[in-house]
């Protein structure tokens, strides 16, 4: 027997007990003739004492330990006398009277404590060194008791999990897709899923009724905190529902996990904000509602100067920062930086101090009258203090998204993006289409499967673009969480979808017989909705990326720079697949 209990087990009920226990040297710490070294493994830390008094020899064994050597030791528990309040087990130590070296360690090339020194390029390379640092465990242990918990809650439910293949065809969800060569094939190519949509529709035609899966996903897009090239889906369907049901549904599950996994109680209905809406107000489809600082639009209130900028302005708009008036040149200087960088991609930014006697000062006072300033102080309902920040621009969309990541910023400045604070709404009526200025045609905004919402169905042969879609995001402080929508079950529908996407009747058929034969044989009314698992846990564990709960993520690359991959293979493997890679200078 290796151990007899673990390093975060022993209590004062435990004194005067002889134990066992193995684990890796945290820290070696020397005090006269004594050595204390901190013992670590998953379930947290003890100290063990070696006393030179009484066993000079063992004492010098421990001093010669290096940090993540893993050891075992027998001895005595003892009561601290100078006890540790921040440590469970915290009131005892170990009176070690045996010392076994089971392996050493090189130096590890960062400090295993919560506040490493190691960057974030060394802690991923040797991420199983990260992954023994508590903070990063936590995250891992935490996604595991979801997982639980959405398995529980599911199959209470009925919902069965079912798993689907990871070789598959191409399913379009607007990324690119993965693909691995087919040997027995050669020339063809299986897609990896980007989520099992198809799938699980076809699991509703097969009667299933109520379908979950906590799958992996892929999609070749481009990375940010919030995206992994692989990451993890809470998948779901069912059949013979309403978005109302769904809705329901999913909502309780998100209130359960609130519950069980923060200890947060949400009584009350989450918001439901249509899209057109969530876009007029805060300039996004997935508002951070922690905070206020509203759009207000101030077209008539400043179309009236002589400001050149507004001329030809299809939308100007306003937030008011509360107390922000004392903001210095150099810090509007640095926002307007912010806004014109070219992710944002604005022209300049127009600022109004409200000043502590109510009158205005701005950046603009020269094509505005004093009255004209103080129509806009009324506007925005600005009170002495507070700073008016001022986007505009010719396309309104546009316009209003760059003042979205004004507003972001501003909400971050002011430390109103609190961790701890969770505001959760639904976005409905999501626009069916978006034009694709690459594809030079519409798209599905959510899905080709998407159903339209019943009352717009008219509208997709007069005027596809006003079309609103049955379909509906989970947002929580400004990230989506989930995302589905009722799908259609009527080949004919389906059908016309395909059309309206620009898809020939055959390249329909190509791609996607499968599921419209499928839809001939029954296809029950059917919806759903996948929520994404590393989102949640990131949210929940407060966490700026999702790579954080992640075991062994990709950087921002897409790389693993543990495993060193992607690589080039052997020749062999590409003989054998039948491929040939081109690096000519065109391609590279
Ligand atoms: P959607 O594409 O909205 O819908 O994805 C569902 C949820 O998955 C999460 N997610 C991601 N998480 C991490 N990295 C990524 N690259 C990434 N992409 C998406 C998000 C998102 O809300 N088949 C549909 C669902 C349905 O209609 O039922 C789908 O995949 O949290």
């Amino acid at each position: 027997m290796y151990r007899t209990h673990t390093c975060g087990e022993l209590r004062i009920d435990n004194v005067g007990q002889s134990v066992t226990l193995a684990g890796w040297v945290q820290r070696v710490r020397k005090m006269g003739g004594m050595t204390f070294v901190d013992l670590r493994d998953r379930y947290g830390i003890t100290q063990l004492v070696f006393n030179s008094e009484t066993n000079q020899e063992l004492n010098e064994r421990a001093n010669k330990l290096g940090r993540e050597f893993v050891i075992q030791i027998v001895g005595t528990v003892n009561e601290r006398y100078s006890k540790n309040a921040n440590m469970p087990t915290g009131d005892i130590e170990i009176i070690v009277n045996e010392l076994n070296l089971l392996n050493a360690s090189d130096v590890p090339p960062f400090t295993i404590e919560d506040q490493s020194d190691g960057g974030d390029d060394i802690r991923m390379k040797y991420r199983y060194l990260d992954l023994r640092r508590s903070c990063v465990r936590k995250n891992l242990e935490l996604r595991h008791k979801m997982c639980i918990e959405v398995r529980n809650y599911l199959s209470d439910l009925g919902f069965l999990e079912v798993e689907t293949p990871m070789l598959i065809g191409s399913t379009p969800e607007g990324a690119r897709d993965f693909v691995v060569p087919s040997r027995m094939n050669p020339g063809q190519f299986y897609a990896l899923p980007q989520s099992p949509q198809t799938l699980k529709q076809l699991l509703m035609v097969a009667g299933f009724d109520r379908y979950f899966q906590i799958v992996k996903c892929f999609r070749d897009e481009d990375l940010r905190a919030d995206r992994q090239p692989e990451f993890t889906q809470i998948d779901c369907e069912m059949s013979f529902v309403t978005q109302e049901d769904i809705i329901q549904t999913f909502e309780g599950m998100a209130k359960h996990l609130f519950k069980t996994l923060r200890g947060v109680e949400i009584n009350e209905p989450f918001l439901r904000l249509p899209w057109a809406e969530a876009m007029r107000r805060f300039g996004s489809d997935k508002p951070d509602m922690r905070f206020g600082m509203e759009f207000v639009e101030l077209m008539d209130t400043l179309k009236c100067g002589t400001f050149p900028v507004f001329d030809n302005a299809t939308y100007i708009g306003g937030i008011c920062a509360p107390g922000c008036a004392v903001y210095t040149r150099k810090q509007l200087d640095q926002l307007t930086d912010f806004v014109k960088r070219p992710q944002i991609g604005a022209k300049g930014l127009v600022y109004a101090r409200v000043q502590e006697d109510g009158s205005v000062k701005s950046s603009v006072d020269k094509f505005y009258t004093p009255e004209q300033l103080d129509a806009l102080k009324q506007k925005m309902d600005a009170k002495p203090g507070d700073l008016i920040l001022i986007l505009s621009g010719d396309d309104t969309l546009k316009t209003r998204k760059q003042l979205c990541e004004l507003r972001l910023e501003m909400g971050e400045r002011l430390g109103l993006r609190d961790k701890n604070k969770f505001a959760l709404l639904w976005v409905t009526e999501f626009p069916m289409f978006e034009w694709s200025d690459e594809e030079q045609r519409l798209m599905a905004m959510h899905h080709p499967f998407t159903h339209p919402m019943d009352e717009d169905i008219a509208l997709l042969d007069t005027n596809p673009s006003a079309v609103r879609a049955d379909a509906y995001d989970m947002v929580c402080n400004g990230i989506e969480v989930g995302g589905g929508s009722i799908r259609i079950h009527d080949p004919k529908l389906q059908a016309k979808m395909f059309e309206i996407l620009g898809f020939t009747p055959e390249r329909a058929q190509e791609q996607f017989g499968f599921l419209m034969n499928a839809f001939k044989y029954g296809a029950p009314p059917h919806g759903g909705l996948a929520y994404g698992l590393d989102r949640w846990v990131s949210i929940f564990a407060g966490l700026d990326s999702i790579r954080d709960c992640i075991a062994f993520p990709k950087n921002n690359s897409g790389r693993d720079v543990m495993l060193d991959a992607p690589a080039a293979i052997d020749q062999k493997q590409l003989d054998e697949l039948f491929l040939k890679v081109d690096l000519t200078e065109e391609n590279a």
